[in-house]
């Protein structure tokens, strides 16, 4: 199905690439992003439409990245300059430049995962929310933050340099089903806290009022989740898809992926909401911190909340770890496959790049913010984008040859995916952009321009 100039490796094991994928999907997107996200647009309404963006946005531009990465079996920015010509060529960019970014402060925020997880050994996590939230404030940023940045780059650096697939592909089998079960056993924890009735409420009924307020900060804040839990939007799941046999199902591998990273996100919810408002704590306020504060406190609630609370942190830690692999994986193949440079030069000269753009987000979190609002709701949402565009309008005879592979003749449904994409995708992706932007400028204005004024 395509020219090959080298040998190019393929997964290990049927199920591996399904492991992998659902490892980098579920991450810190799932655990720490979404909590916050739901609490800063308010509750059940963002639920809605985030829920509406995974189905019916998020699913048709998986497979657009499964298609264009098995057709083409090249990294990123290799696959733009074989599915299109001209700027087209140039796209594969975004994509590089939007990992970068997003890989940055991840590993900032997968720092905090591991001093939190160390934290239950040592001290026991408080219980009264104030206390939490400052004990955050001062863990979050400064050279404690900086150093276990720098671990846990140390870490991906490692496991990228080495090769992945074993490694990943069996942590990845035992953590998926470990976070599963701990998040269901907490979620029926927080079902039994005096909050949880109203908490619920203010998840799962959504607000039509606020909807109609806030659509403009809802949207693009659930397009731009739905791109980052589902790994889509700067070519993970291309590249992921580029290392398939030509025989897999991939409608039926994106609906598993998506089903695993949206429950998981999903009974976080279920756990968070309910202590913030038994604690009586407003959910809009804790933003990134929302699980280092409210969950912490949690567990300094609990008898045994430490060992439980450790052994949680320790696991969102190594689901960031896959993740993150994932995500400088990505940066790494363009590298060795468009620049000719050995695996191991160019996963440490990453990692040190990574690591110095990083730094501003351990030393203020409205510095985070500006990486994680430009990232998410401008460059991921741009990524999907320009691809449905290009595979949606200008390739979608082979995209749909492909999909059938693996699959047999779609009939309909190969046409009812393309025109899905073509004007739904592609417009709501258009919108939020819009809106991102807007926000994005927003931001800039009443948030980070009086933060530089107070320097
Ligand atoms: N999806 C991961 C999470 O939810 C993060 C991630 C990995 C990601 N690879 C990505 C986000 C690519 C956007 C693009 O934690």
């Amino acid at each position: 199905m395509s020219s090959v100039d080298s040998p190019r490796e393929s997964w290990a094991t049927r199920l591996g690439f399904i492991f992998a994928a659902v490892g980098s999907a579920v991450g810190l997107g799932n655990v720490w992003r979404f909590p916050f996200q739901v609490g800063q647009e308010g509750g059940g309404a963002f639920l809605l439409i985030y829920l509406l963006f995974i189905v019916l946005v998020g699913f048709p531009a998986m497979l657009v990245e499964f298609v264009a990465g098995r057709y083409t079996e090249r990294n990123p920015v290799g696959a733009l300059k074989q599915l299109g010509t001209g700027l087209w060529e140039y796209v594969g960019w975004i994509f590089v430049v939007t990992g970068f970014v997003i890989l940055s402060y991840y590993s900032v925020v997968a720092g905090w995962t591991i001093r939190y997880a160390v934290l239950g050994l040592q001290d026991g996590y408080l219980a009264d929310v104030e206390a939490a939230e400052a004990q955050f404030v001062s863990l979050a940023v400064g050279l404690e933050a900086i150093l276990l940045h720098a671990l846990f780059m140390a870490v991906v650096v490692t496991v990228v340099a080495f090769g992945v697939e074993r490694g990943i592909e069996l942590a990845v089998k035992v953590l998926v089903p470990a976070i599963i079960v701990i998040a269901v056993g907490m979620a029926i924890y927080a079902f039994t806290l005096e909050g949880a009735g109203e908490a619920y409420t203010y998840y799962l009924a959504p607000d039509l009022e606020v909807l109609a307020d806030d659509w403009r900060s809802i949207v693009p804040a659930a397009a731009g989740q739905a791109f980052f839990t589902l790994s889509l939007g700067m070519g993970v799941m291309l590249t992921y898809a580029s290392y398939l046999q030509e025989d897999r199902n991939l409608a039926t591998d994106s609906a598993i992926i998506i089903g695993f990273d949206t429950a998981i996100a999903f009974i976080v919810g279920l756990i968070v909401f309910p202590v913030l408002f038994t604690a009586g704590v407003d959910p809009a306020a804790p933003g990134p911190g929302a699980i280092f504060v409210s969950l912490a406190a949690a567990f300094g609630d609990l008898t045994l909340g430490w060992l439980v609370g450790a052994v949680f942190f320790a696991t969102v830690a190594v689901a960031a770890l896959s993740s993150a692999i994932s995500l400088l994986e990505v940066l790494v193949s363009y590298l060795i496959d468009e620049r000719g440079i050995g695996r191991v030069p160019a996963t440490v000269a990453l990692g040190g790049g990574l690591f110095v753009l990083g730094i501003p987000s351990a030393l203020d979190l409205v510095l985070l913010d500006l990486f994680d609002g430009f990232a998410d709701q401008i460059l991921l949402v741009l990524g999907g984008l320009l691809l449905s565009v290009l595979v949606g309008w200008r390739r979608s005879d082979l995209a749909i040859t492909e999909l059938e592979l693996g699959i047999g003749d779609l009939g309909p449904y190969g046409d009812a995916w393309i025109w899905a994409v073509r004007i739904p995708v592609i417009a709501a992706l258009l919108v939020a952009l819009t809106l991102g932007i807007l926000g994005y400028i927003e931001f800039l204005q009443d948030d980070f321009w009086p933060w530089v004024q107070e320097l």
